[in-house]
């Protein structure tokens, strides 16, 4: 299993956009007292009685790859607004480095971190700190208004920025007249103006009630998906994070517990605490078809004779085969029965339900909806529609019961115990 400070990701370091390591800040007098302790293994709580310094982060690191939403999650006080503030130097480190694409901003002098800031990071928090008594479009033009930017541009990007947040025709009013979703809209698109690489967001949709977040949610990814910046998105919930959709950086303490998918704190978790918090996910919507899927019995392509597909089955002792073209796309399927004193190739026999597929992709809970409907067997294709493997009745409830091993109940018998 991964140590929290071993880095997960697929693309080498220097491709991150962002690069965190060994980051600790240490809060207090004298932080110097409270990295030595720490240096010398002392936990967070000796550090505090002994020096009264709070160990706000401590040996923090994790990648973030261009186009990425990051969540870094955990309960109050864990750390994700230093963690968060640290990355654009609101916050400054006691040690450790936070490299944006190949500048360490830790080494940046005062004039230079303005400028860095300025040129790279968004940041949205979950107070929309809107001007009152500007209009919307006056409010999202400030940041350029700061820089400098001409009249006529900033008004043109400004107003680009209130489209692609959904507030077009609403330039005009003040923030007292938008609803608290569209407030939030107006700081988002604030941000969006300054076209930052990075958007850092800090528990933004917290203050929204549960509908017009889970709104905000779909429409960050969305938005996201258009503009491609990199976001790191702070939050203490699990569901946001699942809906935004990217790897967890899950915190506790000041320290990385975990960092990876849903699907890994799941299917993997490194302790009780992680098992704990993810106890209550909804396993069908975080784990995919990809996860759940095994390997076909036996893939026959479409111009195999049928006496051919037919003997395989039988000598495997399977009811099922998957077909595919010659360039590996999914086909159909094709069972013993319809096999059985057929003559020529297996393409004719496909089953009716040929298009019973789910995308690799999908959360499980796709698969549940085509397996109920069919003969308890669903192909899994990629992206490009090439057959991936296969999910069956009995994978689903494997699925299943491996979250269940994940976690336990306390004092676990059953209640009932069968006779
Ligand atoms: N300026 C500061 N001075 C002293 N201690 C601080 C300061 N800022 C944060 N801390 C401490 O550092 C720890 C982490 O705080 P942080 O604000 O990062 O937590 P958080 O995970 O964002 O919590 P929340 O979900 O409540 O926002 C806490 O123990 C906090 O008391
Ligand atoms: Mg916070």
């Amino acid at each position: 299993m991964m140590t929290p400070n071993q880095i997960p990701h697929p693309n080498p370091a220097s491709e991150a956009r962002i690069r965190v390591r060994g980051l600790t800040k240490v809060f207090g007098e004298h932080p110097e007292r409270g990295l030595a302790l720490l240096a010398q293994g002392k936990g967070r709580a000796e550090v505090l009685k002994d020096t009264g310094c709070v160990v706000g982060l401590q040996d923090v690191s994790f990648d973030v790859a261009p186009g990425e939403i990051l969540v870094v999650m955990g309960l109050s006080g864990s750390g994700k607004s230093t963690c968060l503030r640290c990355i654009n130097r609101l916050v400054t480190p006691s040690a450790g480095e936070v490299v944006v694409d190949g500048t360490d901003v830790t080494r940046l002098s005062e004039h230079e971190l303005l400028a860095f800031r300025r040129k790279h990071f968004g940041m949205v928090f979950q107070q929309f700190a809107l001007f009152p008594h500007r209009t919307i479009l006056r409010n999202v033009e400030y940041g350029l208004e700061i820089q400098g930017v001409a009249p006529t541009e900033r008004t043109e990007r400004a107003m680009t920025a209130i489209e692609q947040v959904g507030l077009k025709g609403w330039d005009q009013h003040l923030p007292s007249q938008l609803s608290g979703g569209m407030q939030q809209r107006a700081g988002l698109a604030r941000a969006l103006a300054l076209d930052p690489d990075v958007l850092l967001m800090d528990e933004a949709f917290s203050a929204l009630d549960p509908l017009i977040r889970r709104d905000m949610q779909q429409e960050l990814v969305a938005l996201q998906k258009r503009v491609k910046k990199t976001i790191v998105f702070v939050s203490h919930d699990l569901d946001e994070a699942i809906a935004l959709g990217g790897r967890i950086v899950l915190m506790k303490d000041g320290r990385v517990v975990q960092q990876g998918s849903a699907a890994d704190f799941l299917g993997n978790p490194a302790d009780d605490y992680v098992r704990r918090f993810v106890e209550h996910i909804d396993v069908l919507g975080v784990v995919t078809a990809g996860d759940a899927m095994r390997a076909p019995a036996l893939v026959a392509r479409w111009d195999m004779p049928a006496a051919e597909a037919l003997s395989r089955l039988d000598a495997a002792g399977e009811p099922v085969a998957t077909v595919i073209c010659e360039e590996g796309r999914f086909q159909g399927t094709v069972d013993a029965t319809s096999l059985r004193g057929a003559g020529g190739t297996v393409l004719k026999l496909l089953a009716a339900d040929r298009h019973a597929f789910v995308a690799e992709r999908a959360p499980l809970n796709t698969a549940v909806v085509a397996l109920a409907g069919g003969r308890g067997e669903i192909a899994v294709v990629g992206d490009d529609g090439h057959l991936r493997g296969i999910i069956t009745n009995a994978d689903l409830v494997a699925a299943l019961a491996r979250r269940h091993r994940a976690t336990p109940p306390a004092g676990a018998s059953p209640a009932h115990p069968v006779q």
